[in-house]
């Protein structure tokens, strides 16, 4: 079966309650659109967008999560809180929870396991430095990565990896299409592997880092590219819809 793509954005530590009305838009465009849909907006505003988004095919998701469904963990959210404020999936691993709060493979693989008993989608996150790419480690580091942040009990209904080399993430610098086509490639092959063909092959692979509207097209145009995980250009309807569009 073929992949539906999927157009993820990640609002990071961005948005207020007066964002709702940027939001709507997504919303109210959602059902136009060829892709899957998720917005994940700060904890704060998970509850609101997902009353504003019933009944429609738009989804609202979290930015992280704690391994522990409760317990004595200050400032900390379980999977389960995310859900039941009605988020429907989890960005887990992302290089910035990485690099500002030391968060390991292993870490960000508990983590997804806390995401699936909670019922949500895991969206796992990987992604080579820029040192790391240049001493010509790329390959290397992600298979370390992957092997380690995804659990073999991962199945494509519950999980989706996004491939973000940390050295384009809001640079406004995206690696060629060659180059993402390489490692899209090799995680696909390495999904296989570890996983088997089925869910190997179902699982969805965004690339993420500096995506918008005028470069979407020709980074969907990858093989095994299945939608994008968008920071900055997913905080306006105008530029996330932009990118949508052309999934
Ligand atoms: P960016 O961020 O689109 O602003 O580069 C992507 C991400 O960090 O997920």
């Amino acid at each position: 079966m073929a992949r539906r793509r999927l157009v993820a954005g990640n609002w990071k530590m961005n948005g207020l309650r007066g964002s709702a009305g940027e939001f709507d838009r997504m919303v109210e465009a959602a059902p136009d659109m060829p892709c899957d849909l998720l917005v994940c907006p700060p904890a704060t505003l998970i509850s609101t967008f997902a009353s504003r988004a019933a009944g429609g095919p738009l989804r609202v998701g979290g930015q992280d999560c704690h391994a522990k469904p409760s317990g004595a963990h200050t400032g900390d959210l379980s999977a389960e809180m995310l859900a039941d404020s009605g988020a429907k999936a989890v960005i887990i691993g992302h290089s910035e929870r990485r690099a500002d709060h030391g968060e390991s493979d292993a870490t960000v693989a508990d983590k997804a396991q806390a995401a699936w008993r909670a019922g949500l989608a895991a969206i796992i996150c990987v992604g080579e430095t820029e040192a790391e790419r240049d001493s010509g480690d790329t390959l290397n580091v992600l298979a370390r990565s992957l092997d380690g942040s995804v659990p073999e009990t991962a199945i494509a209904e519950n999980t989706v990896i996004a491939y973000e080399p940390v050295w384009a993430i809001g640079t406004g610098r995206t690696p060629t299409v060659e180059q993402i086509d390489e490692v899209h490639a090799f995680l696909r092959g390495r999904l296989r592997d570890r996983l088997g063909d089925v869910q190997g092959i179902g699982m969805r692979i965004l690339y993420g880092g500096s995506v918008k509207a005028s470069n979407a097209e020709e980074i969907f145009s990858v093989r095994d590219v299945d939608g994008a995980l968008v920071g900055g250009a997913s905080l306006k309807a105008v530029d996330f819809l932009g990118v949508a569009a052309v999934a």
